[in-house]
């Protein structure tokens, strides 16, 4: 791809669609039937999950900025780092900017699994900073994520923003805390964003906007499945369907069939009767208190908490401990 940018560097380690098609058959066979969130964000999920973070119901993008903006000077003396700021999941660039306006970073690695978003925001994070060495990252975080060796020797910290930790279940949320602290190193430092637990009827609002932008992300999966995979689905034989469970401390999102339908791909028959689902995505929310004890379980001090007066969402600031 070209960058056209002199300080734009774009490395393309994208998963492959054949890993995409191989989960979502592995998906469908068991039961209960389950995608991995990953898998929203093409160029379409993106430009929706873009939509949804501006919606009034979904509090955590503007409470998130907010604090950046608040905090952005004790934020910034707090990760006082002047080498590389690695961004994880870093999908729009609206929040990084308000770091990049407080910190002086030597060089910028975004990484995101959604190529054309992230060389689009890359772009931007570049033309606006000349004097920054953007090297945007396509790949799936949650497997590897190689630093480019132009800025492999640089000390390391990294913003992990929007609480996209919550997506992934509290041992494999631990893993991956613990693989980002190997790949930091001791003593290094990562601002991390986490959606607190709250009010029931807020979340459930949060996950079910009036506009009905979060159907169209979920849903938008069924179109990648058609588009991408070239399976035959009747996308009108589903809806959206997202919950608050109390008792796991989730918002869990499914896609739910209305009528008998099926999915078929590659010669497999995916069979649905009315009500029965798949589940697209977990997004836990927590304490400070449980999420410091997660962060600690995977090698991480937990030194700064910032909150909103409503304690609606977190930025925390980690320390990586000594080797274990
Ligand atoms: C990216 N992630 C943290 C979002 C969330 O809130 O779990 C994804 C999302 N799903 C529905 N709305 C937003």
């Amino acid at each position: 791809m070209s960058t056209a940018l002199p300080n734009l560097h774009f490395h393309d380690l994208g998963p492959p669609v054949e890993d995409f098609r191989a989960a979502v058959i592995e998906g469908l066979a068991v039961k209960p039937r389950r995608l991995s969130p990953k898998f929203f964000y093409d160029a379409n999920g993106s430009a929706l999950f873009d939509q949804i973070t501006a919606l009034p119901e979904y509090y955590p993008t503007r409470t998130e900025i907010a604090l950046l903006r608040g905090h952005g000077r004790a934020i910034a003396d707090w990760l006082g780092h002047d080498g590389l700021l690695i961004e994880l999941g870093s999908g729009s660039e609206t929040k990084i900017g308000v770091l990049l306006d407080a910190l002086q970073p030597s060089a910028y690695m975004p990484v995101d699994i959604s190529g054309h978003h992230l060389l689009e925001s890359s772009r931007r994070i570049a033309a606006r900073h000349p004097g920054l060495a953007v090297h945007a990252v396509c790949a799936d975080y949650t497997r590897h994520f190689p630093v480019p060796e132009a800025v492999a020797k640089l000390g390391r910290a990294a913003f992990y923003p929007g609480s996209s930790i919550g997506n992934f279940e509290p041992d494999a949320a631990r893993t991956l805390l613990g693989r980002v602290a190997a790949i930091l190193g001791p003593g290094a430092r990562m601002l991390i964003g986490v959606d607190l637990q709250k009010d029931v009827v807020r979340l459930a609002a949060a996950y079910n906007d009036v506009q009905g932008i979060t159907a169209r992300f979920n849903l938008n999966l069924l179109h990648r499945i058609r588009r991408e995979l070239g399976a035959e689905v009747e996308i009108d034989a589903f809806r959206h369907h997202a919950a608050y469970d109390p008792a796991l401390g989730r918002i869990e999102m499914h896609l739910i069939a209305t009528r008998p339908t099926r999915i078929r791909l590659d010669g497999l028959d995916f069979r649905f009767e009315p009500g029965d689902g798949i589940h697209t995505e977990n997004s836990y929310k927590y304490s400070v208190a449980d999420f410091q004890a997660l962060a600690s379980d995977a090698g991480w001090d937990c030194t700064h908490v910032w909150q909103d007066d409503e304690a609606l969402f977190s930025l925390h600031g980690l320390t990586v401990g000594p080797a274990r």
